[in-house]
């Protein structure tokens, strides 16, 4: 197949590319940049199956001459927690836009990277696909990125409703692994790893009772496969989750990555910080995926363990320190 990436220099997007190479497909990425690497790409650059152009996706033109089966949407503006929602709603909203928009004109299909924070405040774990999407209030500007989100599903079901557009939606639980930013950006998992090699105290957003599940980059992408290959997943939405839905508090997440990086026997050294440092904010204080959609009928089977597949991360990470 021909496939266009979004976001390839990025964390989910390099490791996607890889391995559809890997699968002998032809693989056309875009980024700006701005939150991916080249060093990410660096491995597939000179693959004569893959082709990379530096753009912003904001800009319809950089789409102009792009021809593709599908386009696999991964650009985007995260949680504004120390960035603006006004960035994360415009950015997110025009990518998406000039997106669907080159699909229908094209005839090519749209997998969307949606995210489990569209749950947002439920507290009826696991969300399955059809649970509430429980939001805050709007004057709590975290809430932009699960919003720009959830309208960007809702734009993208109108579009098929009106013009046939052909879509998978896959709502991702914290991915992680190898080229994964190395800031907040890249979820908490790469700033603890960071602070437990430098010996220095873990940053706990709260009372680090707030629980997630972590997925292993590998089981990510092999779900963006069978999302990509297989045509059961044709107009349908999936949760994209760990083995056995592993749930873990945030300060446990820390006391393991700890212990991975300076032996059992070592005492981790955590700091709490109060929500109330980052204005108003607000969190989410359990995120459980339901991913029987995903393998029942996509035949999809997740991998990797939490602490295997941190172990992995860890020693990727360890070159950066
Ligand atoms: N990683 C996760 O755990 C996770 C969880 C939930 C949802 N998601 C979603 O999955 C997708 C990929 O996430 P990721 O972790 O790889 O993110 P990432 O930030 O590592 O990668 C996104 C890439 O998009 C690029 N980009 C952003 N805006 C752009 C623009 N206007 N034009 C061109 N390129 C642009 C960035 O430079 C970056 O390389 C995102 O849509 C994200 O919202 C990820």
């Amino acid at each position: 197949m021909k496939i266009l990436i979004t976001g390839v220099a990025g964390f989910v997007g390099s490791n996607l590319a890889k391995s559809l190479l890997q699968r002998g497909h032809n693989v056309t990425g875009i980024d700006n940049l701005n939150y991916g690497f080249l060093r990410n790409i660096d491995a597939i650059k000179e693959d004569k199956n893959f082709q990379f152009f530096m753009g912003d996706i904001a800009n319809p033109l950089i789409l102009k001459d792009v021809k593709a089966d599908i386009i696999i949407h991964l650009a985007s503006q995260k949680i504004p927690r120390y960035t603006n929602a006004l960035r994360t709603l415009e950015e997110n909203y025009l990518m998406l836009r000039n997106v669907v928009h080159k699909c229908i004109m094209d005839k090519s299909k749209i997998l969307f990277a949606s995210t489990s924070d569209v749950y947002g405040k439920n507290p009826n774990v696991p969300f399955s696909e059809n649970s509430d999407l429980v939001m805050g209030p709007t004057t709590v500007k975290r809430w932009a990125y699960a919003l720009s989100k959830m309208y960007g599903e809702q734009y993208i079901i109108a579009n098929h409703e009106e013009y046939g557009l052909n879509y998978t939606i896959t709502r991702f639980f914290g991915s992680y692994g190898p080229n994964q930013n190395l800031t907040w950006w890249g979820g908490p998992q790469s700033v603890f790893i960071e602070k437990a090699f430098k010996k220095e105290a873990i940053d706990i957003h709260g009372d680090g009772l707030q629980t997630r599940t972590f997925t292993y980059v590998e089981d990510t992408v092999n779900a963006l496969i069978a999302c990509i290959e297989n045509e059961n997943s044709n107009n349908e939405i999936f949760n994209t989750g760990p083995k056995d839905n592993a749930e873990i508090t945030i300060k446990d997440l820390a006391i393991l990555i700890w212990k991975l990086v300076n032996g059992k026997d070592s005492e981790p050294k955590l700091n709490f910080i109060p929500y109330s440092t980052f204005g108003n904010y607000e969190d989410v204080m359990r995120r459980v995926p339901d991913i029987t959609k995903l393998c029942s009928k996509l035949g999809f089977k997740p991998q990797w363990d939490l602490e295997q597949g941190l172990i992995e991360t860890i020693n990727w990470q360890k070159q950066f320190i």
